[in-house]
């Protein structure tokens, strides 16, 4: 098991998602100096800046500012669908697998699921085979939803051109079309274009706040104005309205204007932790994309994951997320608190405890 004793860089290194991530001291002096005002009447200017800088970025007319990448998401749903609708959704699309069904449950939305392909795309086949004919049988076909990156699908991103053929086939079939763009940024970042490229043909977007770009809390959702008035009616049904919120807005504005520039350093650390990773006897790099890591251990490294993820928490300060799965994978994302040396003490840990 290697000298644990020499190890001394103890700060905890949390890779298990760029969730963690938490706000930096720019970001705490705005907060503390934000101009606040009621955003439930549109008073807060903080807000109002953010969601115009936002809606110029993305290039849509309109946006709100929510909670969550949940909220977002469900009152995007909620302002394009009558209960009774049905969307069209990736069978591991966060919308479906992780936000409780909660279109579902509130909004009285029937999600059809598609296969998520291995390249996180859906097939414009199965997109038009699920859309239903006109029948009193069955439901509405109201929207379509992508989601880029692609979460479940480990971090992968959907290109422009990808995202165009999908607009143009849902605008044909009289679609919507909603793209779950908690890390769009991320996806911007990998591709080297202008965000506005790859959210172009959507009727919504949300993009998050938090995660890569390390504001404490907030998405904003963007769309036309008469769509972002009602979807401000759906976020106040659902609690979301946040009165003095400029105090989030003011480090969003910072994720927003400072921190997606910098995004290409986490995928380059995800790159190289795969790398190092991927030099260890006992370790396979299953995949890589944007700041997205999965690897499992050989059966000859003697410990299940579980085991070697415990191991690394108690001994060396270093987190990981147990994926789970036939192969017992393990999951790292990278972000703004993870540099190069962090990436270096990873991988001494992982040295340390295999060999
Ligand atoms: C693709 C995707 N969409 C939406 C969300 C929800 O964001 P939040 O945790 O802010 O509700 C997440 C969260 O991880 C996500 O990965």
């Amino acid at each position: 098991m290697g000298n644990r004793r020499a190890f001394f860089y103890m700060k905890t290194i949390d890779l298990r998602s760029d969730t963690v991530s938490h706000p930096t001291a720019e970001m705490r002096e705005a907060m503390a100096n934000a101009v606040v005002g009621d955003d439930v009447y549109h008073d807060d200017p903080t807000v109002n800046q953010l969601e115009a800088d936002a809606a110029a970025m993305l290039g849509k007319e309109a946006a709100v500012f929510v909670t969550s990448g949940t909220q977002g998401n469900l009152c995007a749903l909620l302002a394009h669908c009558q209960r009774g609708d049905s969307i069209i959704v990736g069978d591991t699309s966060h919308i479906f697998r992780f936000e409780q069904g909660g279109v579902a449950q509130i909004g009285g939305i029937l999600p059809h699921t598609i296969p998520v392909q291995a390249d996180a795309t859906l097939r414009l086949r199965d997109i038009e085979n699920a859309i239903q004919p006109d029948d009193e049988h069955k439901p509405i076909t109201r929207l379509v939803a992508l989601e880029n990156t692609h979460n479940a699908a480990g971090g992968i991103p959907l290109s422009a051109e990808y995202t165009a053929q999908v607009a143009r086939l849902a605008q044909e079939r009289g679609l919507l079309l909603h793209i779950d763009g908690a890390r769009i940024f991320n996806a911007a970042a990998a591709f080297n274009v202008d965000v506005k490229e790859l959210v172009a043909g959507a009727d919504s977007v949300t993009f998050c706040l938090s995660k890569g770009l390390c504001a404490p809390a907030g998405s904003v959702l963007l769309g036309s104005p008469d769509f972002i008035r009602r979807a401000r009616r759906a976020r106040k049904a659902l609690g979301g309205s946040l009165r003095q919120a400029g105090v989030l807005a003011a480090a969003g504005l910072i994720a927003l204007h400072k921190m997606k520039d910098r995004l290409r350093e986490d995928h380059r650390n995800a790159g190289l932790l795969a790398e190092g990773l991927s030099e260890i006897a006992q370790v396979i790099v299953e995949q890589q994309s944007t700041n997205f890591v999965y690897f499992s251990l050989a059966e000859d490294a003697g410990m299940t994951s579980e085991q070697f993820v415990h191991l690394l928490r108690q001994e060396y300060n270093v987190f990981m997320s147990p994926y789970g799965g036939e192969k017992g994978s393990i999951r790292l994302r990278t972000h703004y608190w993870i540099d190069q040396q962090a990436i270096d003490t990873v991988l001494a840990a992982v040295r340390t405890i295999l060999t």
